[in-house]
C-alpha cells in the first residue's frame, strides 16, 4: 500500500493505487481497437464529457485508427435527489450530430441518470445513433438503463480520483486512478 503522508492535516490522502498509468494506457489501447473495428466506415462525433472525460477522451481518439471529430460539452448538475437530477448543457457541442455516429465518453458512469438525460435532449438532434463509452463503470449504483457499449474498468464504491476524476478539483492530472482515503474526504453535505 502506498500510503501518501498528508503534508497538512486537511490535505485528502490517497490510499493506494487502483489502476496505474500503464494499465490505463493497455485498456484504452484495447477499446480503441474494438471501437475502430466497429465504427469502421461511420461518420464518428466523439463527445467528451466536461470535466472528468478530458484526457481519457483525447487518449482514446489518438488510439483510434478510424476517422472521428473529437467535440466536448459541458453540464451543470442540479442534484435534487438521484431521480430528480436534471442535466442542463452549459456548454453545447460545435459539431452538428443530425444523422451522424455520437460516441458520449465518460470517466465513470455511477447512476447513469446524467447521460440518461444527456441522450433524451441530444436524441432531439437526430444522431444515426448514441453509444456510450466509459473508462469506469459502477454498475451497483445504477438507476437508468443507458447504452453503455464499452466500459474500461468496473468498480465499487470506493472514492477515485485521477485520470480527470476530481475530488473538490484535486487529482484530475494525475495519470493513474487512486482510492481515496476515508479519512481524507469529506462528505458531499460538509
Ligand atoms: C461525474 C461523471 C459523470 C457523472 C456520473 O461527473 O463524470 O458525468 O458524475 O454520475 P451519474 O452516473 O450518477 O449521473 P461530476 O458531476 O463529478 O462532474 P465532473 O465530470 O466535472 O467531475
Amino acid at each position: 500500500m502506498n500510503r501518501a503522508v498528508a503534508e497538512r492535516p486537511d490535505e485528502p490522502v490517497i490510499e493506494r493505487v487502483l489502476f496505474s498509468e500503464g494499465q490505463i494506457r493497455a485498456r484504452i489501447q484495447s477499446l480503441a481497437a474494438e471501437i475502430s473495428q466497429d465504427y469502421a466506415g461511420a461518420d464518428l462525433v466523439m463527445a467528451g464529457i466536461l470535466k472528468g472525460a478530458q484526457l481519457f477522451t483525447c487518449d482514446l481518439a489518438r488510439s483510434l485508427r478510424v476517422p472521428v471529430s473529437v467535440d466536448f460539452l459541458s453540464l451543470s448538475r442540479y442534484k435534487r435527489s438521484p431521480q430528480t437530477r436534471v442535466v442542463e448543457i452549459t456548454q453545447d457541442l460545435e459539431a452538428s450530430i443530425a444523422g451522424r455516429d455520437l460516441l458520449l465518453v465518460e470517466d465513470i458512469v455511477d447512476t447513469g441518470l446524467t447521460l440518461h438525460y444527456l441522450i433524451q435532449q441530444l436524441t432531439e438532434r437526430a444522431p444515426r445513433s448514441i453509444s456510450v463509452c466509459s473508462l469506469l463503470d459502477r454498475s451497483a449504483l445504477r438507476l437508468a438503463d443507458i447504452p453503455l457499449r464499452y466500459a474500461g474498468f468496473h468498480v465499487n464504491e470506493e472514492f477515485l480520483v485521477g485520470y480527470g476524476l476530481d475530488y473538490r478539483e484535486r487529482f484530475r492530472e494525475a495519470p493513474c486512478i487512486s482510492v481515496l482515503s476515508r479519512e481524507g474526504w469529506a462528505s458531499p453535505a460538509e
